[in-house]
Formats: structure tokens, C-alpha cells, sequence
């Protein structure tokens, strides 16, 4: 039996897998987020401490001999918050978030050759580094005590272990770590007025960081000396969940927001297209990530101005795919990573006319999110090119959607079963890693198959149409939708 524990921005997760690599028993604590003033986003550390407790005091009330059983503990965290301790390991601040913009101007300023040659990434006002710039301006009597900064997951593996230990895949998004070199980058420490002292030691996602401290296993009732994996950040721990683990592989997420993961044999970064280039769980994989801000987001828009339920909105479509019409949408609600990084921009319809209807508004919607994700596959390196795609999320229930992505992704999209395949999953297939020293991609497999989606050749052309439609409006009305 392994234990995941996925710190998510909105609950803390614990799963328990089994010997066979099924999902056994669950517990969830629900998470707040702060948000002071205007863009910013902080999280309490001490409030991961209390839910963890929780899910496993649930645990141990409602499965205590499953928990008895457990061999190792994987961890999953939201990336890139900065969780600032003193000598005494105490928290001198709420954690600044993933999604907190507050550190722009410092972002803008790091984000030159320099930074980008070494961490092989944009330097993102939500990236780590930066955020410790703001806080040196800002509250410089917190940077003047600050020991080490921890990312979130990290943290609880502080309290779990008494270990300050990262892995690779959430360094890689601090801009912190020379990426290809899976070190951190003395230099990128020195501009933000920091050395190596600060940063936690570095294991890979499979390797062991630590053991549970003995006082935590007599309270909950686990073993002595269960191994706690280095684990990963939540969408390397994702693509665990989904046995995306090697190139050729990937998976696109329909959340909110909408991410297209690849696996990648080497190092090959381009900080150029706005994609993510970030080390893998897994030793000597890196991954690239692309990220569309609004992709089920779009929908849900929709849906409220319709006043009809996204699922209801996208149902109503059918199953077989149009020909896309003449309305272009640029689904830019809340900006834009990849492939613009213009946090500015705003959505667009372009093609408007007298007898545009509702079926229409809807296709148009989901045309320029599948539009979206092609520009992330397009930007993504060429030898990464996944030969299928996982789909998850909560866009992926539409077969119609799926359809037009795999026609549009020139790609086969596959549709796992219903069942528990997230990052508290994937985290659970690294604790085993590191307590059995299995190898990965024996542990990392790929759920069973539901449907798959091939590419519909006979509208592939309109569609290639329509793409070039798409990629021409963005600079023609840049300076203005914003
Ligand atoms: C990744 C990112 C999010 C966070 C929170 O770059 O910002 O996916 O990890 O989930």
C-alpha cells in the first residue's frame, strides 16, 4: 500500500493505492485562499499542517489497517509559491501563490537572456524567484530573516520528515535551477540576493527525501521508516496519474484552464514560444507544458451567459463535428501564457453576422480553445510530439469537443475510464518508486481506455483554414483587445 497526498490549492488530497495499482480509500480537507489585495494570493502554511492532519486522522478512524500497511508516501503540490522560513523552520509569512501577480515588475526584470539561457523558461510574475525580489523591496525586515524558502509541498514534507528536501520538477519552476543540469544556479540565486543556503537539498521524484518522523507514525498508526518520495509538482504528478511518462506520450487537460503536457528525452528548451520546459518526476526526463488560460474557462463563460449548464451547452452540439464556420474566437478571458505570455489581452469574436446562432456561438468557443492548444503543440519541440494524448478534465466529458481537438491536434485523443487518475495518484506511484525501487515505467501506466478519437481527414483542411484564420488575428487586434 502507497499513500498520496496532493496539497491542491483548493483541499488537500490522501489517497491510498494498492498493491495491484488500484485507488483503495480517499480523504479530503478543504483549503482557503487569501487574496489581501489586488492580484495577490496567499495561502496560511500552517493550514496544510492542519489539513494534513486531518485526511489522516480520517484515515486512521475509517481504514487504520490499510494505513498500518503503508510502504510510501509520494507528495504532489500547486508549483511555484514561495514559503519563507526563519532559523527555527517557522513560516515568517502566508505563502505567496502560483497565481499571485503582485511580483510583475521584479518578473519583468529578470526575465532577460540570462535567466532564460539558464532555467530554459520565461521568468513568470507567478515563478518563485521573483517574488522574493518583491518581498526583499517590500518587507525587507521578512528577506533579512529568511533562512530557506520552501515550495509548498515542500513544506509539509518539512513537518512529515524534518527534512528540507525538493525534487526536480517543482524546482524547475522557480527559476532557480539550471534545468538542464537538474542543479540549482548559483548565478540565478545571486540576483535575487540569495545562495545556495537557502534552497532545499535535491532528490528525484522516485528517490527517497526522507522517512516519516517517528512521533507521526505512532500518531496516525504507519510503520517506522516509511520512506516519503521526492514526489513532484502537481502536473508531473499528473502525468504519473496518467502513466505519462515517456515521449511520444501527453496529456491535454480541459480544466479551467487547459495544459498540454509532453515528455522529453533531452533538454530542449524555448523560452521563445511561452511554453514551459521543466524537469519530470522521473530521472532523465524533462517535460514541456503548454498552458492556454481559458479553456474549459470559455464554456463556463458561455454557459453563464446563456444561462444554460456547460455540459447541457456542449451536449447540444451532438456528437459529429461541423465544418468550422467564418466566426473566430480568441479565447484570451484571462489573458495568455503560451504561446503570447500578454497578460493584457482579452478574448475576441471576429466574423460576426446577422444569422450567427447560438450553435454557432458555441462551436466558435470551443474551435478557438482547440485553436489555443494547437498554437501549445505547436510551440512545443518537434522530437516531443506526442503520437496521442491523454484527455482529463472536467471539457473532457464532451465527445464532440474531444472530436474537433483530435481533428484540429492532428492527433489521436484517448478518453480513460471513470476513476481516480489525478496527481494525489501519480504521487502515490512515486512513494512506491521510492519504497520499492521498482522502475517507473513499470508503476507508470496508463489507465484503461474508454474511447478514443482519431482525426477526422476529410475536415482536416478547413480546419488547417480556419487555424491560419485564428493565428492572424491575434497580432491584427493585439494593441486593442486589451
Ligand atoms: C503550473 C501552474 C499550475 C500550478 C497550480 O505552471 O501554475 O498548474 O501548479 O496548480
Amino acid at each position: 500500500v502507497t499513500l498520496g497526498l496532493d496539497l491542491g490549492t483548493s483541499s488537500l488530497k490522501a489517497l491510498l493505492v494498492g498493491e495491484d495499482g488500484k485507488p483503495i480509500a480517499s480523504a479530503t480537507a478543504h483549503l482557503t485562499v487569501e487574496r489581501p489585495a489586488f492580484g495577490w494570493s496567499e495561502q496560511n502554511p500552517e493550514s496544510w499542517i492542519v489539513a494534513c492532519e486531518s485526511v489522516l486522522s480520517e484515515l486512521k478512524r475509517d481504514h487504520a489497517e490499510m494505513l498500518a500497511a503503508v510502504e510510501g508516501i509520494g507528495l504532489s503540490g500547486h508549483m511555484h509559491g514561495a514559503t519563507l522560513i526563519d532559523e527555527a523552520e517557522v513560516p515568517l509569512r502566508p505563502c505567496i501563490l502560483w497565481n499571485d501577480t503582485r511580483a510583475a515588475k521584479e518578473a519583468a526584470a529578470l526575465d532577460d537572456a540570462e535567466a532564460r539561457q539558464i532555467t530554459g523558461n520565461i521568468v513568470f510574475p507567478g515563478f518563485t524567484a521573483p517574488k522574493l525580489d518583491w518581498v526583499r523591496a517590500h518587507e525587507p525586515d521578512i528577506f533579512g530573516k529568511v533562512a530557506a524558502v520552501l515550495l509548498p509541498k515542500d513544506y509539509l514534507r518539512l513537518w512529515l520528515t524534518g527534512e528540507r528536501v525538493s525534487e526536480m520538477s517543482d524546482a524547475a519552476g522557480t527559476s532557480w535551477l539550471d534545468t538542464g543540469a537538474r542543479d540549482w544556479s548559483d548565478r540565478m540565486l545571486e540576483r535575487t540576493h540569495l545562495s545556495r543556503s537557502h534552497m532545499p537539498r535535491l532528490v528525484e521524484g522516485t528517490e527517497a527525501s526522507g522517512e516519516l518522523r517517528v512521533d507521526l507514525a505512532e500518531r496516525f498508526g504507519l510503520r517506522r521508516g516509511v520512506r516519503v518520495a521526492g514526489g513532484a509538482g502537481d502536473n508531473a504528478a499528473s502525468a504519473c496519474g496518467v502513466g505519462v511518462s515517456e515521449p511520444g506520450s501527453g496529456f491535454l487537460s480541459l480544466g479551467t484552464s487547459g495544459v498540454l503536457f509532453t515528455p522529453a528525452a533531452g533538454y530542449e528548451p524555448a523560452p521563445e514560444t511561452a511554453i514551459h520546459t521543466f524537469c519530470h518526476a522521473i530521472p532523465g526526463l524533462w517535460h514541456q507544458m503548454g498552458v492556454t488560460l481559458s479553456a474549459a474557462g470559455s464554456i463556463e463563460w458561455l454557459s453563464k451567459l446563456l444561462q444554460e449548464k456547460p455540459g447541457d451547452l456542449t451536449g447540444s452540439l451532438g456528437e459529429h463535428v461541423s465544418a468550422p464556420g467564418r466566426l473566430t474566437f480568441l479565447p484570451y478571458l484571462s489573458g495568455e501564457r503560451t504561446p503570447h505570455n500578454d497578460a493584457e489581452i482579452r478574448g475576441v469574436f471576429a466574423g460576426l453576422e446577422a444569422d450567427t446562432d447560438r450553435p454557432a456561438m458555441i462551436r466558435s468557443v470551443m474551435e478557438g480553445v482547440a485553436f489555443s492548444m494547437r498554437d501549445c503543440l505547436e510551440a512545443g519541440a518537434a522530437s516531443s510530439r506526442p503520437k496521442r494524448l491523454v484527455a482529463v478534465g472536467a471539457g473532457a466529458r464532451s465527445a464532440y469537443w474531444l472530436q474537433l481537438l483530435a481533428t484540429v491536434l492532428k492527433t489521436e485523443i484517448v478518453l480513460p475510464e471513470a476513476g481516480d487518475f489525478g496527481a494525489a495518484l501519480g504521487a502515490a506511484r512515486l512513494g512506491r518508486c521510492a519504497a520499492t525501487g521498482e522502475d517507473p515505467s513499470t508503476v507508470m501506466t496508463m489507465p484503461p481506455i474508454a474511447e478514443s478519437f482519431e482525426p477526422l481527414t476529410d475536415l482536416e483542411g478547413a480546419f488547417e483554414e480556419a487555424y491560419g484564420r485564428y493565428r492572424a488575428l491575434y497580432p491584427a487586434i493585439a494593441a486593442l483587445a486589451r
